[in-house]
């Protein structure tokens, strides 16, 4: 029993790091961190989920106006989480996030139970993501005028419940909406797999293996590449807010809450997807030149400007339109072509290709080294942490992660991803809080170069709004969770448990 609490001290992570003969190259600073975590975090929570969050579906009630209540209430929540990260972060400044730090402090056993629900956060988020991308991608196709045929643009699922949608509308094609409208002809043109339709997603495949090969060439042109699209992407939003602030007629603000606390709180937790990313900095962290330093800083700068931008971008998005109207797969775009601006809304969706691009690229450069980190303490086979002679990257997990992601990004439907997504960041989040509120008892005279303020209040704050949030998903989310955590139970007995180095030490 004993041995499966136990823990890794914090001096051997730290020797085992700086003295193994596995380590990554160290050449990230406090910019390129900052610009990393902003690179995580705007891509489809804002270009993509914003529209069912104000209007709703069929699945929860939306904020309307509200979504901004939403906003600043997902971003307290994900404050008093992001300063538990920080401490944990320049303390234990070693490559695997959450999971190294449940190690050294809550011992083998949750740290497995962490590592395994951080693929949700990385691996899954990004098959949302991934998609997203797709149908901006699609969008700005189609202003050339060209279009990939139906049943190569869109997953099963759509293409079921849009078949649904021009069934119910009978027939009439042109009420549908412009992505769902090609989504409709997807399951007629199809070509038959033992009698099934088979729809894929091919732009989503594509360019998770388009990133793929970026990262296994090497962190630190990634890192250049993605500052490169930070700017861009900052610079699109600036344009669409400056746009958009021309055209926002105050009365779409009214009723501003149609459906009150329920609708705001509903709207928070699938917005929280927007917010996910802050933390994927701390991955960085064995690539940091000065890691203690620089960890709190990247993690704190980059949600505090996500949230600014949030903030305002729902203001000027729900002045635009009515927010019934929102509820479209690229509502940012949508907002302007309803307006008759298809230039504006061609640019928006641009930004959105690009802001995705860059989100997809710090997932997929974080979950490689969340294994890399797992192997490397033997819970997962050892060949996961082999290094790129060459490029110095581990390319096997990369190569495994894209693959994955790749293949489920192709057929996957992005509303249940996103609240699979979520459920399992915020469960890592109540954890890493947890794990603050230990450390202090059973560490107390640990080196703390970043302390969270107003411990314990702030790390009991985090696990109550990410609790929350948590609750406020539906019951079938829950249901995909447990069976996930319940799978990862069963690798662990099966593999983990015996080929610990920490119990073989
Ligand atoms: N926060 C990231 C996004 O919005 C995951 O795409």
């Amino acid at each position: 029993m004993a041995n499966l609490f136990r823990v890794k001290p914090l001096s051997r992570l730290i020797d085992e790091m700086e003295h193994g003969e596995r380590r990554l190259k160290r050449s990230l600073g406090r910019m390129q961190l900052t610009s990393l975590g902003i690179g995580a975090i705007i891509g489809a929570g804002l270009f993509s989920t914003v529209g069912t969050a104000a209007a709703g579906s069929d699945a929860h009630l939306g904020a309307g106006p509200a979504l901004v209540i939403s906003f600043v209430l997902t971003a307290v929540a994900c404050g008093f989480a992001a300063l538990c990260y920080a401490e944990f972060a320049a303390m234990v400044p070693v490559a695997g996030s959450a999971y190294t730090y449940a190690y050294a402090t809550l011992g083998e056993l949750i740290a497995w139970i962490i590592g395994w629900d951080l693929i949700i956060e990385y691996a899954v988020g990004n098959v949302a993501v991934a998609i997203s991308w797709s149908a901006y991608f699609q969008e700005l196709l189609r202003g050339f005028g060209l279009q990939i045929p139906a049943w190569l643009a869109t997953d099963f699922r759509t293409a079921a419940q849009a078949a649904a949608q021009l069934a119910e509308a009978g027939g009439d094609v042109t009420t549908l909406a412009p992505s769902m409208q090609l989504a409709a002809q997807a399951m007629d043109l199809a070509p038959r797999l033992f009698g099934i339709p088979f729809v894929f997603n091919l732009p989503a495949f594509l360019i998770v293996m388009l990133v793929t090969v970026v990262l296994v060439r090497g962190i630190s042109e990634s890192a250049w590449f993605n500052s490169a699209m930070v700017v861009l992407k900052l610079v699109i939003i600036g344009f669409f807010l400056i746009m958009g602030a021309f055209y926002v007629k105050p009365e779409n603000w009214t009723p501003f809450a149609p459906n009150g606390w329920q609708g705001i709180s509903s709207a928070a937790a699938i917005i929280f997807f927007a917010y996910i990313g802050f933390d994927a900095v701390s991955t960085a962290a064995e690539e940091t030149k000065d890691p203690q330093r620089d960890m709190p800083f990247g993690i704190i700068a980059s949600l505090i400007v996500c949230t600014i931008i949030y903030i305002l971008v729902a203001l000027v998005l729900t002045g635009l339109l009515p927010y019934q109207l929102l509820n479209t797969a690229e509502p940012l775009a949508t907002a302007f072509s309803a307006l008759g601006m298809n230039w504006t809304a061609g640019i928006i969706s641009l930004g959105a290709v690009i802001a995705t691009t860059s989100v997809l690229i710090v997932f997929q450069l974080g979950q490689p080294r969340i294994f890399f980190t797992m192997a490397r303490d033997g819970l997962l086979p050892a060949w996961a942490a082999k290094i790129h002679p060459k490029y110095q990257t581990p390319h096997i997990t990369t190569i495994l992660t894209g693959a994955v992601v790749g293949l489920f990004a192709g057929f996957a439907n992005i509303g249940e991803i996103v609240e699979l997504t979520n459920i399992g960041t915020l469960f890592a989040f109540v954890l890493v809080a947890l794990g603050i509120l230990i450390l202090r008892k059973t560490l107390p005279d640990q080196a703390r170069p970043f302390r969270t303020p107003w411990v314990p209040v702030v790390p009991i704050l985090a696990i109550i709004s990410c609790g929350f949030l948590m609750v406020q998903l539906p019951r079938v989310t829950w249901i995909r969770f447990v069976v996930w955590l319940a799978a990862g139970m069963v690798f662990y007995f099966l593999y983990g448990y015996k080929h610990s180095r920490l119990r073989k030490a």
